[in-house]
């Protein structure tokens, strides 16, 4: 048995997503305060981060409603209880990092909504507090390094059960 078609299809948006969210936040906050380009890459990162907690609802609906397979049998004990932990951590890092982005930016002095695409502008949706901006900032900043912590292990699960495990143990033909 497969992954839905729908929760395949946003598995693997959201996967590329999320991987330039993370790529693309370490890179820009790396560039330094002065540098002319500083802040071109902040409004792309904050609309891809909005349509990310969008689809955060909708793919928690989508997986209350739909069957998940079963992990293959010949997994030992240890490896889908780690593989169960590592998703809860990979839904709770994506909640934290979407939810602590936006309200972060919406504390922040400066911002003014988030642009999607010059189409609509998302209002903030709080005071402005420096306070509050730095406590959110930091938890986006330890919450970007947990999700790369368990998507490390995420992805070395793949691998291993694809090509380092007897073919029955595969588990990303039931994500593709
Ligand atoms: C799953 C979604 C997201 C991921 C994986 C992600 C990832 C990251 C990472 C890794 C950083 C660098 C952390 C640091 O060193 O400060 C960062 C920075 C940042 N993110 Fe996100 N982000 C997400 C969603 C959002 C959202 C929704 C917003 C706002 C609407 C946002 C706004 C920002 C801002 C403003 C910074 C720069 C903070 C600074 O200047 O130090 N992010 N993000
Ligand atoms: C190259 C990158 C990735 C690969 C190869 C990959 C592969 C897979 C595979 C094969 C599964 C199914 C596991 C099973 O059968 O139980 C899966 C599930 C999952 N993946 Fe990924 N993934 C990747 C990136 C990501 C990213 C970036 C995230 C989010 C941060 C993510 C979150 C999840 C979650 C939460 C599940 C569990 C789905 C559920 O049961 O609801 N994955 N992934």
């Amino acid at each position: 048995m497969k992954y839905s078609l729908s929760m395949r299809l946003l598995h693997w948006s959201m996967a590329a997503m999320i991987i330039g969210l993370l790529a693309v936040g370490l890179y820009m906050t790396g560039i330094p305060d002065d540098a002319p380009d500083k802040y071109d890459l902040y409004p792309a990162h904050k609309a891809f981060g909005f349509i990310v907690l969008m689809l955060i609802l909708v793919r928690v609906a989508t997986r209350l409603r739909s069957q998940i397979p079963a992990l293959p049998d010949g997994l030992a004990s240890w490896e889908q209880k780690l593989s169960h932990a590592m998703h809860a951590l990979l839904y709770l890092s994506m909640v934290a990092m979407a939810v602590s982005g936006y309200l972060m930016s919406s504390f922040y002095e400066y911002s003014h909504g988030i642009e999607l695409f010059g189409l609509i502008t998302v209002p903030d949706i709080t005071e402005k507090s420096e306070y509050w901006s730095g406590v959110f900032h930091l938890i986006h900043e330890i919450g970007g390094w947990v999700m790369i912590g368990a998507l490390g292990f995420h992805i070395a699960g793949v691998i291993k059960h694809r090509w380092l495990d007897a073919p029955e143990n595969d588990v990303l033909g039931r994500m593709v």
